[in-house]
């Protein structure tokens, strides 16, 4: 951010941020603190009908290391703060995980680093997006800062308010690009943060067309694409639902035409396996993030 954007730095760039100004980011990092979280129990696996689809995938480097096929040629943004664990009460205690020269040897686009305003290690988390920024930038390596809420906080997913005051402190540190929460008043986020943002989809929605929802208004309302998880991968039909998340971000569709097109895919050859059952105690523990 700091540099004039060079040639790699836009190179990077545009492994996120595709030629029509949208980004279609798929976001599996949450084992760095979720560890084998529901429907990413098997990273390989369930990547796989996925790949397709994704402009970028957001990960941590130990997924992209042993789960990524070679042959990716999407943007690869590296989480690259963590350090604590779903069972902390306060997770926002992060520190960065991974440096600017680790990230460039694994090919990274970018790295990510949350930012917990708020929380009780506000300045730490602030500290480490600085920090990235200033490692990041000599390799033209793009930063991605994420407004996180943590556990204790997760009411503060919806309040634009604070989401404003988030994004607009993650730009004003020189972040590339930020993700954050979907919200009423949504653009008066976007209008506040001079940094192009996406959106994550946080927990599991109750339907395809929740999600189509939410990522059209998103769109509609300035985001410049969504950088989702859960709501992809741990639905009933992954390959499909993605591709109806494509059809919005990419290719203008409305959300009946893309629920029509998520319908179509949504067959039994595309139903995402369970390969191991879930824990009554790990869904309680995971519906705190
Ligand atoms: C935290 O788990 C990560 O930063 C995720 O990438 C983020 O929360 C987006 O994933 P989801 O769409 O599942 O909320």
């Amino acid at each position: 951010m700091f540099n004039e954007m060079n040639w790699g730095k836009k190179n990077r760039m545009s492994e996120i941020i595709q030629h029509d100004g949208r980004a279609l980011m798929l976001a599996i990092d949450h084992g760095y603190f979720m560890g084998p979280t529901r429907g990413m129990e098997d990273p390989a696996k369930a990547l796989e009908p996925l790949l397709a689809y994704a402009d970028s995938l957001m990960l941590s480097p130990g997924i992209l290391g042993t789960s990524v096929p070679i042959s990716f040629r999407g943007g690869k943004v590296l989480r690259a703060s963590g350090g604590n664990s779903i069972l902390d009460e306060d997770m926002s205690n992060e520190a960065v995980i991974l440096s600017a020269e680790q990230a460039i040897t694994l090919n990274a686009s970018a790295v990510a680093i949350s930012i917990y305003v708020g929380a009780e290690y506000q300045h730490q988390t602030l500290m480490n997006l600085a920090q990235a920024i200033e490692d990041a930038s000599p390799y033209g390596l793009p930063v991605l800062g994420v407004t996180a809420v943590g556990k204790e906080m997760k009411e503060k997913a919806a309040d634009k308010r604070f989401l404003a005051l988030s994004c607009r402190i993650a730009a004003e540190f020189g972040a590339d690009i930020v993700k954050t929460y979907y919200c009423d008043g949504f653009e008066e986020v976007v209008a506040k943060t001079p940094v192009p943002i996406v959106i994550a989809g946080g927990p599991r929605l109750d339907s395809y067309e929740s999600i189509l929802q939410m990522c059209h208004n998103a769109l509609e309302r300035g985001a410049i694409g969504v950088d989702m998880g859960r709501n992809i991968w741990q639905a009933d039909h992954p390959a499909a639902i993605i591709q109806g998340v494509r059809g919005i971000v990419h290719d203008g569709l409305s959300v009946s035409e893309a629920l029509d097109l998520v319908n179509g895919l949504a067959t039994d050859a595309t139903r995402r396996k369970e390969y191991f059952p879930a824990h009554p105690e790990d869904a309680r523990v995971q519906e705190k993030h």
